[in-house]
């Protein structure tokens, strides 16, 4: 494929479209991979997920293989979803949350992700979502971005307590966020010191320049 191949001299866009949500979503060959762009930053496939394959090594792909229940808030192009059951092996239940259904539009058409027959799609605002779930899951993955900004409910009190309700005991929470100023740096320090004794906490600074990955281990 003639674009494809371009891709590996200079980055060939075949899709854009304006979306409320994320100003605007971007499917671009790059290097010869096909991945999803918001306006200033990579959204699925390319760095993004090599950061998120990171965290789930840290947390193990063979602990997370023997997991049920995977809960997946932020699933643009699901770039996470597809290293989980293709690279993991997963093939419990996973539920992807996701406020935007053009990205949900986008993930089907360009990267299948229709095919999961394993994935749960809902589109939602995943602060909606965890306060109206009956489930409890054992992987949570928390990567929501609009563009480059995090929205303020991820960081607040009420958020986290309720994640922590939805987690199972033995179970992980992966955090991505991004550490673009000091003032940043200093929200996630703020962020680890909310976590009591029950819980074992672990950050990773500098996965790829900007991002800081989180995991969270609940003990009791
Ligand atoms: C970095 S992308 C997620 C990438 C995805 N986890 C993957 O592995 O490819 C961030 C996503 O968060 C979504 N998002 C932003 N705010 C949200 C919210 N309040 N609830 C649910 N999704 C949200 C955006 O629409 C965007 O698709």
């Amino acid at each position: 494929m003639l674009q494809k191949f371009l891709s590996f001299f200079i980055p060939v866009t075949i899709y854009r479209k304006k979306s409320s949500i994320n100003s605007s979503l971007e499917v671009t060959w790059n290097n010869g991979q096909l991945v999803l762009d918001s306006k200033n930053t990579n959204y699925s496939y390319g760095s993004l997920q090599r950061i998120l394959r990171k965290g789930l090594r840290y947390i193990g792909f063979s602990r997370i293989k023997g997991f049920k229940k995977i809960l997946v808030l932020g699933v643009a192009g699901g770039s996470v979803i597809k290293t989980l059951t293709e690279e993991v092996g997963f093939t419990g239940k996973i539920t992807g949350v996701e406020i935007d259904p053009l990205a949900i539009d986008i993930a089907n058409k360009y990267f299948e992700l229709d095919k999961i027959s394993n994935l749960e799609i809902i589109i939602d605002d995943a602060f909606e979502f965890v306060l109206k779930t009956k489930e409890k899951y054992d992987l949570i993955i928390i990567d929501i971005f609009q563009d480059t900004a995090m929205p303020n409910f991820l960081f607040e009190n009420f958020f986290i307590n309720r994640i922590n309700f939805l987690l199972n005991v033995n179970g992980f929470i992966l955090f991505n966020t991004m550490t673009l100023s000091k003032r940043d740096k200093e929200r996630n320090l703020e962020y680890r010191s909310r976590f009591n004794e029950n819980y074992s906490v672990r950050m990773y600074p500098k996965v790829e320049d900007h991002n800081e990955l989180f995991t969270i281990k609940k003990l009791a």
